[in-house]
Parts: structure tokens; C-alpha cells; sequence
């Protein structure tokens, strides 16, 4: 699988949440990439204060500003976060919108849980628009729940949110409503990004291995080239 020039979704930052450990290993999967293709990196640790309650803004700062004096030249790097939409995150984004690791076009990366559907996610995305961000959905094919109301799609678009779809979706790992998803949203052109939402080289591995089924290939193509 090829691919995006531009990774937007990655979890490359070392030692902050369930993707890379170390430097090494880091530089490593940075350095595979970049013979792929790869020319830009937006780091998006998971920002969850339910998983990671001593996470903060800071401390992801802190954590980049070394690490990006080893990253290699002729690569461009952002910081940003993963944002878990859990409650009170509206507020946050009210209250506190300066506070948020964002995008350099002010774009900010959104989740949800696999689990279930976050109440707050439609006042979120209104807040992050309000507050001049351009919300995007992480990963919508990955929420299962969501197959038997695929319209509401739509509406959350409709609302000012972007998706992005993770590449390895595409192998059919995460099942038949994944991929129900996938297609629906591949099919209206719905996508805005393809990212690996990387976590390690194993992953890195799968993902540069793995083929992207001949039905779905156009509409990627587009997504990655674009
Ligand atoms: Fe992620």
C-alpha cells in the first residue's frame, strides 16, 4: 500500500501514549516512511484524560521540541493531538480553544471510542467551528456502531467535520460494518485524508505489505495522490 506524502494521523511521538516507546524505533518507522514517500508528519498523540490523565498540551510540547532536533532533514513536522471527544470536551473548546495542540491551517483531529458514540460529539464539532477550527473525524470507518445509521455521516459533515480513513480499513481487518463504512463514505467521497495512524514498525510493516482491494482503488488513489 502506498502511502499519503502527508501523514496527518500517526502516534510517531515517543513515550506518550500506546504508539512508539522509544526514539529509536521512531526514527526507524520516520525513516522507512520517508523512502515511501512520506515528506510531512503531523504528530497526533492520543490526548484522552480518561487513559492518559497526565498527558497535557505541555508535556507533548516539551516531548516534540527534543525529539524533532533528531528527526532527519527534508522533513517537515507539525505537533498536534488526537482528541478524544469525551464529556466536558465541548466546554474545553469554549472555554479554552487557545489551549489546543492544532493543525498548522488550524484543522484539529478528533475520536471517538470504539465502543460507543460520544454524546457531545455534534456540540463539539459546532464549539471547534465557532473557535475558527476545522474539525476531523479520526478513523470513522472504525466506528461499527455507527453502520446502521450511516446517514448520519451526512449530518456530521454537513456540520463542518472532515474524515480520515486509516489505511490498513482498507484490508477489511476491522470487519464487514467497517467496511460498510468505508464504502459508503469512499463511494460519496466523503474522505478528505488517508493516514496509517501508526503505532509501531510491526504495523508499519502490515500496512506497506497489504494491498488495497481493486474495487476501492480509484477512490483511494485520489485520496493519497491528492
Ligand atoms: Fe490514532
Amino acid at each position: 500500500m502506498k502511502l499519503s506524502s502527508y501523514e496527518i494521523h500517526c502516534h510517531l511521538l515517543p513515550g506518550v501514549d500506546d504508539g512508539f516507546r522509544d526514539e529509536s524505533s521512531s526514527l526507524k518507522a520516520i525513516g522507512r516512511m520517508m523512502e515511501e514517500g512520506t515528506r510531512s508528519i503531523v504528530f497526533t498523540p492520543h490526548m484522552n484524560p480518561d487513559v492518559y490523565p497526565d498527558t497535557t498540551e505541555a508535556l507533548l510540547q516539551d516531548t516534540y521540541a527534543s525529539f524533532r532536533e533528531k528527526l532527519p532533514s527534508g522533513l517537515e513536522t507539525h505537533l498536534a493531538a488526537e482528541y478524544m471527544v469525551v464529556n466536558g470536551f465541548d466546554d474545553r473548546v469554549a472555554e479554552h480553544p487557545e489551549s489546543l495542540l492544532v493543525f498548522p491551517d488550524n484543522s484539529i483531529l478528533v475520536e471517538m471510542s470504539y465502543y460507543f458514540r460520544s454524546q457531545n460529539l455534534e456540540s463539539t464539532i459546532f464549539n471547534l467551528n465557532m473557535a475558527g477550527f476545522h474539525p476531523i473525524l479520526a478513523h470513522p470507518e472504525r466506528y461499527l456502531y455507527m453502520a446502521d445509521c450511516l446517514k448520519d455521516f451526512d449530518k456530521i459533515a454537513d456540520m463542518g467535520c472532515r474524515f480520515q480513513m486509516n489505511l490498513m480499513s482498507l484490508t477489511g481487518k476491522y470487519g464487514k460494518d467497517s467496511i460498510r463504512i468505508l464504502k459508503y463514505l469512499l463511494g460519496k467521497g466523503m474522505y478528505s485524508f488517508a493516514a496509517t495512524d501508526l503505532h509501531s514498525n510491526p504495523q508499519l510493516d502490515s500496512i506497506l505489505a497489504a494491498k488495497v482491494p481493486l474495487l476501492l482503488r480509484r477512490g483511494v488513489r485520489a485520496l493519497i495522490e491528492g
